[in-house]
């Protein structure tokens, strides 16, 4: 297969991070006879600083003749005070924007190596194996009209929209994602109250006809946010409006205890995809070679399985990963048990080494 990517490192440990997964892809890529075209473009921070906006019109061109994005993080204490507008995070919210990704997919997967980092006690984290999806394009944080406050100061608005096709959209994607995992799918929502949580509900039980061998269940979100902690070995898909997905998914990043493992994807209707690492800029790390490349490697092996429907090759990538961090190697943010603590360079040589070596390489290149 030959592919286009769009690299975009931004700012603090973006580049190291990057250059991390971009090195454990042409591995994979190579072993398995795959071609890859990256092309690197401004986003954030440097991007700032080198074409004066966080998001150049010259990186959304790159980006569109990609088949997909891979991207670091942004931000740092040297655009804290800047206008508004000037702002490193602007790139990323104009990036999804522009680009229509609708869906936000974030796996949370227990590590044994790691279990003893989660605040969680191991039985019951030992299983979990999740993924939420959020929808990016909605709610509360897009209302409209947008929020307003009344004459007087001492009334505020927030309106909570959504359309039948933005609800359909990403119910359809999480029924598709269930249907390739443990088809269990839980749809969030608080149709007790809202009416637009009614309407979710109802699309929901009208998209579960078409996918019946996915079992769903409709769950208020306060509930939900409980059995997260009670009981996160139940859950396989879950599905929700922007807010309520904003507050669980980072609710379920701490389960697992290591916000530098967590990878994520924005998707749309298509197979295009934006791939990142959960965690931000880190610029209190950033150029010592201490950052985790883990979450933005396990990101890439997500838009091997997502935009490319690469299974095997991204198996590679997360069997590599688990095999590094039973071997004992880890970065300094991780609690690993005896772990051998390396640079984000040395951990990188392992996980290529490991996938160099690996049974599951095919045997033409053995
Ligand atoms: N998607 C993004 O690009 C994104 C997300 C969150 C925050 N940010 C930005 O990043 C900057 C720093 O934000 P923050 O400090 O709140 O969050 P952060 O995720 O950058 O860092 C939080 C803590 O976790 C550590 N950490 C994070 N990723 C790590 C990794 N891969 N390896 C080792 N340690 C890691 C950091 O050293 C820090 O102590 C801010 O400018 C913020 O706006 C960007």
């Amino acid at each position: 297969m030959k592919m286009k990517l769009a690299v975009l490192p931004g700012d603090g440990i973006g580049p190291e991070v990057m250059d991390a997964a971009i090195r454990v892809l042409k591995t994979v890529l190579d072993n398995y006879g795959h071609e890859a075209v990256f092309e690197n473009a401004l986003i954030g921070g440097a991007a700032i600083d080198e074409a004066g906006t966080p998001l150049p019109e010259e990186t959304l061109d790159i980006c569109r003749r990609s088949d997909a994005i891979l991207l670091g993080a942004v931000g740092g204490p040297k655009w804290d005070h800047n206008p508004a507008s000037l702002r490193p995070e602007k790139g990323l919210l104009g990036i999804r924007k522009e680009m229509g990704l609708f869906a936000n997919l974030r796996p949370v997967k227990a590590y044994a190596p790691l279990l003893n980092a989660s605040p969680l006690k191991r039985e019951r984290v030992e299983n979990v194996d999740l993924v939420i999806v959020r929808e990016l394009t909605g709610g509360l944080y897009f209302g409209r009209p947008s929020e307003r406050r009344g004459p007087d100061g001492n009334e505020v608005i927030d309106t909570l929209a959504y359309t039948r096709e933005e609800i359909e959209r990403i119910i359809e994607k999480a029924f598709q994602l269930a249907q390739i995992r443990r088809k269990k799918l839980a749809s969030v929502d608080k149709a007790n109250v809202l009416e637009s949580s009614r309407m979710w509900r109802e699309i929901a039980e009208e998209t579960a006809k078409k996918y019946p061998d996915v079992e769903v269940s409709h769950m208020l979100v306060d509930s939900t946010s409980m059995q997260l902690i009670a009981n996160p070995g139940q859950f396989d898909v879950i599905v929700t409006e922007n807010m309520f997905g904003d507050i669980l998914s980072d609710e379920a990043s701490v389960i697992t205890g290591s916000l530098g493992m967590l990878p994520s994807a924005s998707l749309r209707s298509d197979r295009f995809g934006m791939y990142e690492p959960v965690h931000g800029s880190a610029p209190d790390i950033a150029g010592q070679g201490k950052a985790n490349p883990l979450g933005t490697v396990l990101s890439a092996a997500l838009m091997l399985r997502y935009s490319f429907g690469l299974e095997k090759e991204a198996a590679a990538i997360e069997k590599a990963v688990d095999d590094v961090l039973q071997d004992g190697y880890c970065t300094g943010d991780l609690q690993v048990k005896n772990g051998k603590v390396v640079s984000t360079h040395e951990l990188t040589d392992k996980l290529i080494e490991k996938l160099n070596n690996s049974e599951a390489r095919p045997r033409i290149l053995q």
